[in-house]
């Protein structure tokens, strides 16, 4: 079996797909002469740790654990970005590790992305891939990996760029990262709408910059929460995330719309479940927190922002291209709102030269929500984790339900 994984990914989940993943690559004889060898884990050979024992795979990386067995890893760097790993069980090699340790890892090594032709290079006859919310997997993707692909496993919540009807349609398993960012995306979507609406980056810019000339009564104003209404655009689990942050900052009323009302986890916040236009009437602060499909694609939109108050400010941590950004641009401009917070834009990156960057009361971040340490890494735990049980066979720890 051959896995394909599409980036570096952080250190922890790292650690476990080289533990784990691996495989017949080289001479199999060598191979099968390895586990004969190492068929009793309490005489381990002198060689170990002698290179040049495999003449093919030079380097004995290091002995690990798993799940009780002594394991040989041997690590091989081949040319073009990419790391080959070699398992030999040190003990018993009868039961199910013997199909799980039958397959070989190829990675593209890096932490810039692929490029497509080297994805669909990549991915060509792999059982597994995993990938990441930049990768586009599409028909051609799917097509180039064949029929024997079963498992996609995404470093993301987001599902937005997967081709979800086709990768169902093929009897493909699908892994991703819930609730373990939810709490790193609210504690940015928070950041994001203070920021954005005390006007922190003019702030600093006039302290830098010797616009800051004496306190004055109304210089540097903006909105505050206490006794406002915040209106949440997708009720889920960041969307709830972010309501039990903002609560104790004095928020009078929260609304909230998406597909249907949700009663029970509104509850908490006596949130009000409102047609979207209602809410964009209404609210003072908007945060927009709902899956991107095709039915929220451009879900704010001019007829969106001209609904809203003049003295509201937007919030984006979905995806860019739930908001029209040319009619955002234009609400900001002609002052339909007051400000926009985006950690998402439509394209990621944003070219710098785009007309939202030279906008005061625009606060532009570069996709951050889960960007902490502590998340990242579980993600990329989870996101092996959901591979290997995919590969297995076994139920997923996070199985998106097609
Ligand atoms: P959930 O599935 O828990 O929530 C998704 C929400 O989207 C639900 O409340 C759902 O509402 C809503 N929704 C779906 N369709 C519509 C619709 N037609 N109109 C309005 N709302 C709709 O997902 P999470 O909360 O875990 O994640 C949400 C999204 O946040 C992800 O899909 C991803 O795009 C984005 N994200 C961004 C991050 C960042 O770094 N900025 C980090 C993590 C996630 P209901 O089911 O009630 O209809
Ligand atoms: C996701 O997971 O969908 C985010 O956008 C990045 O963490």
């Amino acid at each position: 079996m051959k896995v394909f994984v599409t980036r570096t990914i952080p250190p922890e989940g790292q650690a476990l797909l080289a533990q784990t993943g691996i495989f017949f690559h080289g001479a199999i004889d060598h191979q099968l002469h390895l586990l004969l060898l190492l068929s009793s884990p309490s005489a381990l050979p002198p060689w170990i740790g002698s290179p040049g024992y495999i003449s093919d795979w030079p380097t004995l990386s290091f002995l690990i654990g798993v799940e009780n067995r002594e394991v040989l890893v041997f690590w091989k760097p081949v040319a073009g970005r990419r790391h080959d790993f070699l398992l030999c069980l040190a003990s018993d090699i009868g039961d199910k590790y013997q199909s799980v340790t039958s397959f070989k890892l190829e990675q593209w090594d890096s932490d810039e992305p692929i490029s497509r032709e080297d994805l669909l290079k990549g991915v060509a006859g792999a059982h597994g891939i995993l990938c990441l919310l930049s990768d586009k997997i599409d028909k051609e993707v799917l097509d180039a990996a064949g029929s024997n692909l079963k498992v996609i496993s995404t470093l993301s919540v987001g599902v937005d760029h997967l081709a979800v009807d086709e990768i169902k349609k093929r009897g493909i398993r699908l892994g991703y990262t819930p609730d373990v960012l939810t709490d790193a995306t609210a504690e940015l979507a928070v950041a994001l709408l203070l920021t954005t609406s005390r006007r922190l980056p003019e702030g600093i810019q006039e302290a830098k910059n010797g616009g800051w000339i004496s306190w004055k009564p109304l210089w540097m104003c903006g909105y505050q929460l206490l006794n406002s209404t915040v209106g949440i655009i997708g009720l889920g689990r960041i969307g709830q995330a972010i309501a039990r942050r903002l609560k104790p900052f004095g928020v009078q009323k929260f609304l909230y719309t998406g597909r249907r009302p949700r009663a029970k986890e509104a509850a908490e916040f006596q949130a009000v479940f409102v047609p979207l236009e209602q809410l964009a009437a209404q609210s003072d602060f908007v945060v927009v927190s709902c899956a991107l499909t095709p039915e929220t694609q451009e879900l704010c939109n001019k007829n969106f922002f001209q609904k809203m108050k003049k003295t509201a400010v937007f919030v984006n941590v979905s995806r860019g291209d739930v908001v029209n950004q040319e009619d955002l641009y234009q609400a900001l401009t002609n002052g339909q709102i007051t400000a926009a917070g985006l950690d998402v834009t439509s394209p990621e990156p944003l070219p710098t030269n785009h007309p939202l960057f030279s906008l005061k009361n625009c606060v532009i971040l570069p996709h951050m929500g889960s960007a902490t340490y502590g998340t990242r890494n579980t993600m990329s735990v989870l996101a092996v984790n959901n591979l290997l049980a995919g590969l297995k066979g076994e139920p997923m720890p996070s199985e998106f339900k097609l």
